[in-house]
């Protein structure tokens, strides 16, 4: 596959809009660029946690905005979100909403209907086993995207994702990514003083995200196997892309920002160690270790995992030069909160007020990094970005129905084949 791999902002652009002396990141800017034009309509489509979170933060930060269609797989989900909404401390949010009966879908065709009403912008906060299809119907819908990290849980995935993006651009329409730290200023402060040489040429890198067991619910005897898989969507590896896909690709979407390039190959080990083996805790490793390598023989280091206490936890990202090291965080000061500021600066980029965002090429890139070191552990080979990229592995069942029935496990053995 060939493709642009610098998103539009992050790559190139931002280079020259900061010499220009634009403010592309840190002061709020409350979305100066929407007054005294018409609200900008959004949808949310996913109404969990985050995507709830992501459409206050997004009302938050902009106040000529509307949300006007919600759509989530489960009608429980869409209406205490829609609660939380409306009912929010923050004024301007509560004011943001402005979602009628009408404009409330569910079900899992419920992204077509939301995707064909006049929305300006999807927020696209349901899960990682079908952002990628979110994503693709969304552009040829052109709408304007926020999307929540992971993009994709296989290379079929990314693959869809990354064609989405570059129509994206070919259409002029936004998309920003909730790898919130490349709108975090101390991230971006701190990175821009490694890439102008801060700490001297580098050699290497150190990326963690090692925390403890996520949520498990055991299985309500009502529920078939696939609303078990997305209620407890995070213990299967084909809804979540297991630990290292759904979280810790927000470390290794550092370490491809501060290298400016994707690595070129992964050699990783896994295992489930200590977590049980029953049916909550699904199918996924507890532990990742990676050595990722890239073009110039940089060689960065990845961990992730979830153990129990009294293990010792981290969330961490450091770069090791020629002439010192720095946390990737630590050279900056502190802005606005990132989850508020993300959404500024998607607002900004849709009303042409600000620089033009197109985040789906590097979190795709950012997602299959993490992926690749996923099928390294598993099938414990070796693998090339390449071979990552081109592979035909599909986890996601074409047929979805919550009438059929579904494997929930096994956990993978290292040395065999990744099941499809
Ligand atoms: N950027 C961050 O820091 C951050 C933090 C937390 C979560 N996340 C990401 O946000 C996403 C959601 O996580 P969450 O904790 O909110 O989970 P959640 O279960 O609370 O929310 C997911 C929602 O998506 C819905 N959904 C599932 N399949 C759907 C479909 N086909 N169509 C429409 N809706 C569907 C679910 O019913 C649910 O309401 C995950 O990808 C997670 O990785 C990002």
């Amino acid at each position: 596959m060939s493709y642009e791999s610098e998103s539009a902002i992050t790559r190139r652009d931002f280079a020259k809009a900061a010499a220009a002396g634009l403010a592309v990141l840190g002061a709020a800017r409350s979305s100066q660029a929407a007054k005294g034009k018409r609200p900008l309509k959004v949808g949310l489509l996913g109404c969990g946690n985050r995507g709830t979170g992501a459409a206050i933060d997004m009302l938050t930060g902009n106040d000529n905005l509307k949300l006007v269609a919600m759509a989530d797989v489960f009608e429980d989900r869409l209406k205490s979100s829609a609660d939380k909404i409306k009912n929010h401390s923050n004024e301007q949010v509560r004011n943001g909403f402005a979602v009628k009966n009408s404009h409330c879908f569910v079900g899992l065709k419920a992204y077509k209907e939301i995707l064909d009403t006049n929305i300006d912008i999807v927020i696209e906060g349901s899960l990682p086993y079908i952002r990628s299809k979110h994503i693709e119907a969304a552009v040829n819908k052109k709408k304007h995207i926020f999307t929540e990290k992971p993009v994709a849980v296989d290379p079929v995935g990314i693959r869809r994702v990354i064609a989405a993006a570059q129509k994206a651009k070919e259409k002029g329409l936004s998309i920003v990514a909730g790898t919130q730290r490349r709108h975090q200023q101390e991230y971006v402060e701190t990175i821009k003083k490694i890439h102008d040489g801060a700490i001297g040429e580098i050699l290497a890198l150190r990326v963690y995200w090692c925390g403890g067991l996520p949520f498990a619910f055991d299985r309500d005897p009502k529920w078939s196997d696939l609303e078990y898989c997305l209620r407890n969507w995070y213990n299967y590896y084909w809804v979540s892309g297991d630990n290292i896909v759904e979280q810790h690709v927000h470390n290794l979407d550092v370490a491809n920002w501060v290298m400016n390039d994707h690595p070129i190959n992964v050699f990783a080990s896994g295992g489930r160690t200590w977590k049980p083996r029953i049916e909550k805790y699904g199918d996924l490793y507890d532990n990742f270790s990676c050595d990722y390598e890239y073009k110039n023989g940089v060689h960065v280091t990845s961990f992730s995992r979830h153990w129990h206490k009294p293990c010792e936890g981290g969330v961490f990202e450091e770069a090791v030069g020629t002439k010192g090291r720095s946390a990737c965080n630590d050279m900056g000061t502190k802005g606005i909160n990132p989850y508020v500021q993300e959404h500024i600066d998607l607002v900004n980029s849709v009303c042409g007020a600000g620089p033009y965002y197109n985040e789906g090429v590097q979190v795709a890139e950012s997602t299959l990094t993490a992926i690749m070191g996923r099928m390294s552990a598993y099938t414990g080979k070796k693998l090339t970005w390449d071979e990552a990229l081109n592979s035909d592995l599909s986890l996601v069942p074409d047929d979805l129905s919550f009438d059929k029935s579904y494997p929930l496990g096994p956990v993978p053995s290292p040395g065999a084949p990744e099941k499809a």
